[in-house]
């Protein structure tokens, strides 16, 4: 019988279509880079200490020069290494992986290797494992959702959280609403985009005796870039909530240490930390916050029994119960082998590159002006490097003190492969705060729009004023050539 025809748009197999063009990208070696290396060294000297991630950049990251690329999106998702991808594919060659959900020996393998990787996991976050597990999901949003579904929200319960969120935590106020409990926002403070602490103390105050209180907040903001003090676990735990971490943007380059500090709830992407594999996140939970969910059904793999005639279930002990369905059980393994890596780098080299070329970054935006002296760009956020880490959100204005499109700014960056990111980043909260768009104006733009809107409709809705931003993200495998051809391309738009 005759293969239909592909669709005209489905690429045939073969190939991968990557980047074919081989183009030489800047070194610190080029005179016009070495003079301003210098300099940063001289800003920065404990970038020196760092050395070992510019032969990392070669041996295992080769990638990106060979092909050009000018990578600034590690918020949106980290690069792998070579050797992650190498020892992962020598293990899943070599081995024959069952599904765990049995004990015969293949199955057998398959769980010893999950159950490696949630020690290891347990283990690089220095996590007790008598006060924490270890759920494997999907991506950090999917183990923000199981908090969200199953927290037990009651009427005059409350869910508090950050204007700074991800929409994948503010999502759970959809959870919390259905089961008439009240969602309350902390507010932050332009510019800096933090949390005034009096505020915050203000809104804690306000937890229901003996109900259910859930307070989530961003170690990182993924748009500002702000990190938010750990202090606030513990008082806020004192004050009768139960703690949500948002972790996905702050653990690709600082250290969390689940030994040191107790929320209740960590959710996370692996592929933020270490790029490889995509599609396996984790909620590390305390036990004793898991023993107050309330799963809203089974699955397979999350009972230990159910039964059609009866018409009853009883959930399986532990992380299981959270597991719906089969674990991505022959990806589970690379997450041990990323985090391997990743401690072999080591997290505070890591922290500590992405500190100075944040810096050195921070420190020549605000000093660039158009000739008749305005500034180029405006920062959303932190202006030094201290409780920051590498995600910097800026909007570009002519000389007239116009704001460029961040479409065009992506637009042009696209055309020197430079890979940014523009637009509001699934944080609206600190968006419209940092914009300056006011609750009138966004809900007559909701209200106008009637059933449905779709974000170009948003934008021309708000007229005049920006919808989004610019944001760079620097990370493990970013060396000073990358920040350097950034910020030429930035001087590309003084007038
Ligand atoms: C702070 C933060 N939280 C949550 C997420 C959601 O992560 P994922 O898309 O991997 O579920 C992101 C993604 O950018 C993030 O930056």
């Amino acid at each position: 019988m005759p293969m239909p025809d592909a669709h005209p748009e489905v690429p045939s197999t073969g190939p991968v279509p990557a980047h074919p063009e081989t183009v030489m990208p800047a070194t610190v070696e080029d005179p016009s880079v070495r003079d301003a290396y210098a300099a940063f060294l001289r800003a920065y000297p404990s970038y020196a200490g760092t050395a070992k991630l510019d032969a990392l950049r070669t041996s295992e990251y080769w990638r990106l020069d060979e092909y050009g690329h000018v990578y600034l999106d590690y918020t949106g998702g980290s690069v792998h290494a070579d050797s992650q991808v190498r020892h992962h594919m020598e293990l899943v060659r070599a081995g024959v992986f069952g599904n765990p959900h049995s004990s015969n020996p293949t199955s057998s393998f398959s769980t010893e290797l999950i159950a490696r990787a949630r020690a290891c996991v347990l283990r690089f976050f220095g996590a007790p494992p008598e006060e924490y597990g270890v759920i494997f999901t999907a991506n950090a949003t999917h183990a923000l959702k199981l908090v969200g579904e199953s927290y037990p929200f009651e009427a005059g319960d409350q869910f508090l959280l950050t204007f700074d969120n991800h929409n994948s935590v503010n999502g759970i106020r959809e959870f919390d609403r259905v089961h008439g409990a009240r969602t309350s926002y902390v507010p932050m403070l332009p510019p800096s985009l933090r949390v005034d602490e009096a505020t915050l103390d203000v809104f804690l105050g306000t937890a229901r005796p003996d109900g259910h209180n859930l307070f989530a907040y961003p170690a990182q903001s993924n748009f500002s870039g702000v990190q938010h003090p750990f202090e606030w676990i513990e008082r806020a735990q004192r004050r009768g909530w139960d703690v949500l971490l948002d972790a996905a943007a702050f653990v690709p380059t600082n250290p969390l240490d689940l030994g040191r500090w107790h929320p209740d709830f960590v959710a996370l992407s692996f592929y933020k930390m270490f790029g490889y594999p995509t599609g396996i996140g984790a909620l590390i939970a305390r036990w004793s916050a898991l023993a107050k969910l309330r799963r809203p059904w089974f699955a397979g793999g999350t009972i230990s029994v159910a039964s059609v005639q009866a018409d009853r279930y009883h959930l399986a002990h532990g992380a299981a119960a959270f597991e719906d369905g089969t674990v991505n059980y022959t990806n589970i393994p690379a997450v041990e082998i990323g985090l391997d890596y990743l401690e072999s780098v080591g997290v505070d080299v890591v922290h500590e590159r992405v500190r100075c070329l944040t810096g050195w970054m921070l420190d020549r935006l605000l000093a660039m002006r158009h000739a008749n002296g305005r500034p180029l760009i405006r920062l959303y956020g932190p202006r030094s490097t201290r409780m920051r880490g590498g995600t910097v959100t800026i909007n570009f204005y002519d000389p007239e003190g116009h704001v460029i499109d961040h479409a065009l700014v992506e637009e042009r960056a696209t055309a020197h492969k430079i890979s940014l990111r523009t637009g509001c980043f699934c944080n609206p909260g600190a968006g419209e705060l940092a914009l300056g768009l006011s609750r009138d104006e966004i809900v007559g733009c909701f209200r106008s729009a009637g059933d449905h809107m779709e974000y170009e409709d948003f934008r021309r809705c708000i007229d005049g004023k920006s919808t989004g931003a610019v944001r760079v993200s620097v990370g493990i495998a970013t060396n000073f050539a990358d920040v350097h051809t950034f910020l030429s391309f930035v001087r590309g738009f003084l007038g």
